[in-house]
C-alpha cells in the first residue's frame, strides 16, 4: 500500500497528528506495536495545558475531556511542612486541565476512522533519504509494505524511528538523575483541591487526582527501587508523612491501589529532529522528567508544527516549514527541558549535601514570596502559545 504520511506509534503524538492531517487532507496510516486494549488502559500524565485542550477542541475532539476534566486554577508547593499557593490563572492568565493521558488516547481512537492497525511487529524504516517505506508485519502475522512521501517518528523513546538514524548525524543531549517516581492511582477521593508539590526530608511527593473518586500520587524513590519492597502499607505512610503540614489538621485518604509502577527520570534530547524524509516527534525525539507535567504537552506541540509543515508542502510545494521543523521545534523543547530541570532540581533533595538543600530552600521561599518568580513559574507550567 502507499499513503502520504506513515505515522509509527499510536501514543498522543501520533494519533493528534493523524486528525491533524485528516483535518488538513492529507493521508496517512498509523501502525501500533501494543493491542488497542493495551495503549488504552496505560496509566500516565494527566496535566494539560490549554493549549493542548484547545487543539483538541479545534479538531472536535474533547466533548468528553470537557465533560470530565478537572479544571485547576492553581498549585501548592509544600515544605518546611508549609504550603504555599501559586495561583496560575491569575499570575499567568490560563487554567490548566486535569484529564488522563489514557482518557486522550481513548478519545483520539475512538473518533479516528482512517487505517490505525494495533499490533503490528518488525517494523523496519529504509529508503529515508528518497522514497521511505515501512515494512512491518500486521496482526494476523502477514508481512507489509507501506511507501510513504514522509515518515513521522511517533513511537515513543524506545521506538525504532530514532534507531533507524545513523548515529553519526545526531546529536544527543542526556541527563540522568539519581531518582524516580514510584507512582499509584488509588481508589480514594483527593485529600487537596489542587495537586500538592512536596519538598520534604524524606524526598519529593506529588499528590494529584484524576477524579473525584480516584487519586494520583508519587513518591521519590531511588532509581533501582524495587516495588517489591512497596507493600501498599508502607506507600500510604510515607504519602502521609512526606505530605504532613504542620500548620493546620490535613489527613490523607486513601483506599485501594488499583495500579502501581516505578519510571526513571531522565532528560534527553536529540538533534536534528529530522532525518531525510523522517521526522520525529514526542518521546521519541526528546524525554523531559516528569516535574513539570510537560511530556504529552511538548509531544502535542511537535506534531501541530509538523501537521502546518506538511500542509503548506502538500499545497503548495513549498518544504520551508518542514526545513525549518527541528528548530522550530528545539526552540520549545529547551525552555521546557529547563523548566523541567529545574522543577526537578527544586524538589527532589539528594539527601547528602547540605549545599543542595539550602539552595533547593532558598529558591522554594523565592518562588512563593516573589510576584515576578512566581510568574515565571505559572507561565511555564500553564504552556506558552501553541506554534
Ligand atoms: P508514547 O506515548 O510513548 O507513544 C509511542 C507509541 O509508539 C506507543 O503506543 C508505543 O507502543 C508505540 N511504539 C513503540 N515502538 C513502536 C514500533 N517499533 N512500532 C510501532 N509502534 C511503536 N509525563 C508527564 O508529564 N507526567 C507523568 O506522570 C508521566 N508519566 C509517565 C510514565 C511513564 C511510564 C512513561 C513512559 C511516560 C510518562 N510521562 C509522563 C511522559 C508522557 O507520558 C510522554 O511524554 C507521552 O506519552 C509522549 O507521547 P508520545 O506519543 O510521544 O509517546
Ligand atoms: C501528574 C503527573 C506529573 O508528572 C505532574 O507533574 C503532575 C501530575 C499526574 O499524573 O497527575
Amino acid at each position: 500500500t502507499r499513503t502520504q504520511v506513515g505515522i509509527i506509534g499510536a501514543g498522543p503524538a501520533g494519533l493528534v497528528l493523524a486528525h491533524l492531517l485528516r483535518q488538513r487532507g492529507i493521508d496517512c496510516v498509523v501502525l501500533e506495536r501494543q493491542s488497542r486494549s493495551y495503549v488504552e488502559a496505560r496509566i500516565r500524565a494527566g496535566v494539560l495545558e490549554h493549549g493542548t485542550v484547545d487543539l483538541l477542541t479545534s479538531l472536535g475532539l474533547a466533548d468528553r475531556l470537557h465533560r470530565e476534566r478537572m479544571v485547576h486554577h492553581g498549585i501548592e508547593l509544600l515544605f518546611e511542612r508549609s504550603a504555599h499557593r501559586i495561583p496560575l490563572t491569575e499570575l499567568a492568565g490560563h487554567e490548566i486541565s486535569i484529564y488522563g493521558q489514557h482518557e486522550v488516547v481513548k478519545d483520539l481512537i475512538a473518533a479516528w476512522d482512517g487505517p490505525l492497525h494495533f499490533s503490528v511487529s518488525s517494523v523496519a524504516l529504509s529508503s529515508l533519504d528518497s522514497a521511505p517505506v515501512v515494512s512491518y508485519v500486521d496482526s494476523s502475522g502477514v508481512p507489509q509494505v507501506l511507501r510513504c512521501d514522509v515518515i513521522a517518528g511517533c513511537d515513543g523513546f524506545h521506538g525504532v524511528s530514532r534507531a533507524s538514524i545513523p548515529p553519526s548525524v545526531l546529536r544527543v543531549y542526556q541527563r540522568d538523575y539519581p531518582h524516580a517516581w514510584l507512582g499509584i492511582l488509588a481508589q480514594a477521593p483527593p485529600s487537596s483541591e489542587e495537586l500538592i508539590y512536596a519538598h520534604s526530608s524524606r524526598g519529593f511527593a506529588l499528590h494529584s487526582m484524576r477524579s473525584p473518586t480516584v487519586t494520583r500520587m508519587y513518591l521519590q524513590v531511588r532509581p533501582d527501587e524495587d516495588l517489591s519492597l512497596w507493600p501498599d502499607e508502607r506507600i500510604w505512610s510515607e504519602l502521609r508523612a512526606r505530605l504532613d503540614r504542620s500548620e493546620s489538621t490535613w489527613s490523607l485518604a486513601d483506599g485501594p491501589i488499583l495500579e502501581r509502577s516505578v519510571a526513571a527520570m531522565r532528560s534527553f534530547v536529540v538533534s536534528p529532529m529530522r532525518y531525510g524524509r523522517l521526522f520525529l516527534a514526542g518521546d521519541a525525539a526528546h524525554i523531559v522528567p516528569p516535574t513539570g507535567a510537560k511530556g504529552l504537552n511538548l509531544a502535542v506541540a511537535d506534531v501541530k508544527v509538523l501537521a502546518d509543515a506538511l500542509s503548506s508542502f502538500y499545497a503548495t510545494g513549498d518544504s520551508a516549514g518542514l526545513d525549518a521543523y527541528s528548530s522550530t521545534c528545539l526552540q520549545r523543547v529547551w525552555r521546557v527541558q529547563h523548566f523541567s530541570w529545574w522543577m526537578t532540581s527544586m524538589l527532589h533533595p539528594t539527601g547528602d549535601d547540605p549545599f543542595d538543600l539550602a539552595l533547593q530552600l532558598a529558591q522554594l521561599r523565592y518562588v512563593t514570596s516573589s510576584r515576578a518568580a512566581a510568574t515565571s513559574l505559572a507561565e511555564n507550567y500553564v504552556g506558552f502559545p501553541f506554534p
